[in-house]
């Protein structure tokens, strides 16, 4: 087996929360090297350009010496055996989180056999915190400070200002 292998953490993170840099910090307590794999998904509208989560998640990163940003499009299973990797990391917030994460670990194993999902639970304070209850309450007029990163809150400042 292949020790210098990356596990695989994606996701849309439209935005990167402090929830994503809390699993993203205990991934790579754990594991050699991580690639943070956001996903390219053309069927999904997101509020945030590939581009600019990529950008975004390389800014709150970038002390992390075993940490990677990279995109991917496709089917997950098969960007893993592009890669190399048999280890995909997901954040398991709550008991709300599960079915939906239960089935994707199941489907991606189905896809490729190999693959193995290590779940992780954020700390409690951000049982509560999604990408989309962020951009709601920016969207809103209150402030994301706590919930994000300092270059995230700026990009939603700038983003809902006019509204
Ligand atoms: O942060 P999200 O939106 O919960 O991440 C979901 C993501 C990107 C991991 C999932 O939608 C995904 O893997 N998309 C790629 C397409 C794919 O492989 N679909 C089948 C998954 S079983």
């Amino acid at each position: 087996m292949d020790r210098n292998f990356s596990a695989v953490y994606p996701g849309s993170f439209d935005p990167p929360t402090n929830g994503h840099l809390d699993i993203i910090t205990r991934a790579s307590n754990l594991f050699p090297n991580i690639i943070v794999a956001v996903t390219d998904n053309v069927n999904k509208r997101h509020t945030f350009a590939l581009q600019e989560r990529i950008d975004l998640l390389r800014k709150s990163t970038k002390y992390f010496k075993n940490v990677e940003v990279l995109s991917f499009s496709g089917l997950l299973a098969d960007y893993l055996k592009k890669i190399n990797s048999f280890v995909l990391i997901r954040g398991l917030r709550a008991l709300s989180d599960f079915e939906y994460e239960f089935q994707m670990a199941l489907m991606n194993r189905k896809l490729n056999k190999k693959i193995e999902t290590i779940f992780l639970t954020p700390d409690q304070s951000y049982t509560f915190l999604s990408s989309s209850m962020v951009k709601e309450i920016a969207m809103l007029g209150g402030s994301a400070k706590t919930f994000v990163p300092k270059c995230v809150e700026l990009e939603l400042k700038k983003r809902f200002r006019n509204r």
